[in-house]
């Protein structure tokens, strides 16, 4: 049966961390896959992860299995990160994920089970896989204007328009904040705008939230979520782990449901049985860590540090990155750089241009011309601005 299968068509972001490791060149500058790096190039582990590692090493002594949920005390945890107090919690029903990823497909599977005839509403542009994994699970979706090419800013008119046309049983994709791939993001009077857009139409938000503290800080970086979160009937949220504790590999995520009108005990449950149908148990060891970091003083405050410092580094080369370009172009037209946040922009580039940054100067970044900006230091920026103008951006 194996000979009826067909090539599948590769990521395009991982497809480029394949080819950045294939290319011999010395110099080459990798601004691919969303992984922070420090001014080394190193992805460190975070001091309060290492530590925790520590501790759990010393304390843990089974490795029996948990609940199909997860622990109760990660959600908690998590639902106090990203919501804090917006929601009442007999509301929230919450289930650890492998990933942000596991979460964004448990939260399209939910919402087919709940209603096969779902539109899912994606910006346009979103991140790839939202678009694979709808596409796979052979659900509909539909684009809204997000990225205006011209300002490189959000077509916030484009947007609300194409929302408008959302109607209840539809839902509208989010991104709690760092858009990925183009790092523009809307103002919270924008964010109001779209919820009285959602509260009309009665279609359901589902919030993708991965880089929560990479933007303007770990309460800024939630406040859109929890806006909505508050306003609305009925949310999703799928949350990660990955960035803001660096755990990637130890697969750390949480989807969590807001539903006012559901018996809690159906919600929670109907979280419990699509882990157990996909996977059964969820992984626990980055989700045991950032349960302990989260709820010790000493550990929260050191990883709060970590992670502001990772932040306020990926702002500075924000700004090292637009200043070279206003030499070198002589003009502000890459003042967005400055203005966008999180870990990515979207410089705007033609396929043809990135492939010329990539072939003649070492550049990796994606085909949309998205940007991993820790993926630069205080060498490669001026290199980045020499090819960008080079490649007549
Ligand atoms: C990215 O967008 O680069 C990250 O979310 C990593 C991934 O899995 O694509």
């Amino acid at each position: 049966m194996f000979e009826h299968l067909t090539a599948q068509k590769p990521d395009s972001i991982l497809q480029l961390v394949q080819m950045f490791r294939e290319d011999p060149r010395a110099d080459k500058v990798d601004l691919g896959v969303g992984v922070y790096k420090d001014a080394t190039g190193n992805t460190p582990v975070m001091r309060a992860i290492k530590a925790a590692e520590h501790q759990l090493w010393e304390a843990e002594t089974t490795k029996s299995y948990v609940g199909l949920a997860g622990d109760p005390a990660f959600s908690d945890a998590m639902i106090s990160l990203v919501l804090g107090d917006a929601v009442a919690r007999d509301k929230i029903s919450a289930a650890a994920t492998p990933g942000g990823t596991g979460a964004v497909r448990q939260a399209f599977e939910l919402i087919k089970m709940t209603n096969p005839d779902a539109r899912v509403f994606v910006s346009d542009p979103t991140w790839p896989n939202h678009l694979s994994i709808l596409k796979f699970l052979e659900m509909e979706s539909v684009s809204y204007r997000y990225f205006d090419d011209t300002t490189r800013g959000v077509d916030f008119d484009g947007m609300i328009a194409d929302l408008k046309t959302a109607k209840a049983g539809d839902v509208v994709l989010l991104h709690g904040c760092c858009h990925n791939p183009t790092g523009a993001n809307l103002t919270p009077q924008q964010w109001d705008e779209v919820i009285a857009v959602l509260l009309e139409t009665g279609a359901t938000p589902m919030i993708d939230i991965a880089y929560q503290g990479f933007g303007d800080g770990l309460d800024a970086d939630a406040a859109a979520t929890r806006a909505v979160a508050a306003a609305v009937p009925e949310c999703l949220i799928a949350a990660s782990c990955s960035k803001n504790f660096g755990i990637y590999r130890e697969r750390t995520g949480i989807l969590m449901m807001v539903a006012n009108g559901t018996d809690k005990a159906v919600s929670q449950g109907t979280l419990a049985f699509l882990n157990r149908q996909n996977y059964s148990f969820p992984p626990d060891h980055g989700a045991r860590l950032v349960t302990m970091i989260l709820n010790d003083d000493a550990l929260r405050a050191d990883w709060m540090a970590e992670l502001e410092d990772v932040r306020l580094s990926m702002l500075g080369l924000r700004e090292q990155l637009a200043q070279a370009l206003q030499q070198r172009a002589g003009s502000d037209r890459f003042g967005f750089l400055a203005q966008h946040r999180g870990m990515f922009s979207r410089i705007g580039a033609t396929p043809e241009q990135v492939v010329k940054m990539r072939e003649e100067h070492g550049i990796y970044m994606v085909g949309d011309s998205r940007m991993n900006i820790a993926g630069l230091n205080a060498k490669s920026v001026p290199i980045l601005a020499d090819a960008i103008i080079a490649s007549g951006v």
